[in-house]
Order: C-alpha cells, then sequence, then structure tokens
C-alpha cells in the first residue's frame, strides 16, 4: 500500500500507518515527511502516478479536507480515487467503484472514523456486473479525451 499527504494530513496519516501495519499490511509512505507547509498537488502526484503507471495497486492520499487530493489523483488515467466520509461510501467506493485510491481528509475526520473506512474499503469487494459497464464508460471517455 501506498500513501502520501500533506502537511495538513500529516498526523492522520500515522495514526492510518499504524492501523495499516497492525493488519499486516506494509505502507510505503511516499511523504509528506514534517509538518512544514507543502503543496498537496506534489504527494498526490507520487502516488497517482505509480498507480497509473500499474507499479502499485492501490493507495490512500490525505489532505486538510481530501479535496484537493482527490481533484489531483483523478487527473491520472486509470485512477478512481474516492473522497470518503462515511464507512457505507468507503464501503460502497469499493463495492461499486472499485476505487484504487481512497482519500481522507485529515481536518474533518477523527482517527477512529478514518481507520474504520480504511478498514471498510479493504474489506470490501468490487462487485463488477453492471458496475463494470460503467467503469468501462469512464475508462472510454478518459481514453476520447486524450486523443482530442
Ligand atoms: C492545505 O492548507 C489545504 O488546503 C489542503 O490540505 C487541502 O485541504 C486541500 O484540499
Amino acid at each position: 500500500m501506498i500513501i502520501g499527504s500533506d502537511h495538513g494530513g500529516l498526523e492522520l496519516k500515522q495514526i492510518i500507518k499504524s492501523y495499516l501495519e497492525n493488519r499486516g499490511i506494509s505502507v510505503e509512505d511516499l511523504g509528506t515527511s514534517n509538518s512544514d507547509s507543502v503543496d498537496y498537488p506534489d504527494f498526490g502526484e507520487r502516488v497517482a502516478r505509480l498507480i497509473s503507471k500499474g507499479q502499485a495497486d492501490k493507495g490512500i492520499l490525505i489532505c486538510g479536507t481530501g479535496v484537493g487530493m482527490s481533484i489531483v489523483a483523478n487527473k491520472f488515467p486509470g485512477i478512481r480515487a474516492a473522497l470518503v466520509t462515511d464507512d457505507f461510501m468507503a464501503r460502497m467506493a469499493k463495492e461499486h467503484n472499485n476505487a484504487n485510491v481512497l482519500v481522507l481528509g485529515g481536518r474533518v475526520l477523527t482517527q477512529d472514523s478514518a481507520c474504520a473506512m480504511v478498514g471498510a474499503w479493504l474489506d470490501a469487494s468490487y462487485e463488477g456486473g453492471r458496475h463494470q459497464k460503467r467503469l468501462d464508460k469512464i475508462a472510454r471517455i478518459e481514453k476520447e479525451i486524450r486523443s482530442e
């Protein structure tokens, strides 16, 4: 699992890393690593680019609200980044949207609720079926936009 944050998501990122490691999941942290003010696109890009290129299969991004990170990540082909605020959204993000990036807001979530969302996303399975044709449409749109 790869993970990244800006300064607004740093504190929650440390909690999520411990949560993942306690579940036996190895985590590669792509920064930021201290509380200095940084630009979230720099860290969103690192995580999203690796997944987009197939060099990692999923990741977590955290900024203050999660909004900036979700905007950045969804610029990359093949990225399905989901900004979630509760367990249901986290579960649906996997079951229906097959989200490969979970995005959290470090300044808007409690630590416990954020861990629960990560758990719900990890424990859920993509349902495929009727949802696949919708993901296929997104992939088609992505391809068409690139060739316009
Ligand atoms: C940083 O101050 C803040 O703008 C950032 O963490 C995030 O919330 C952006 O969407």
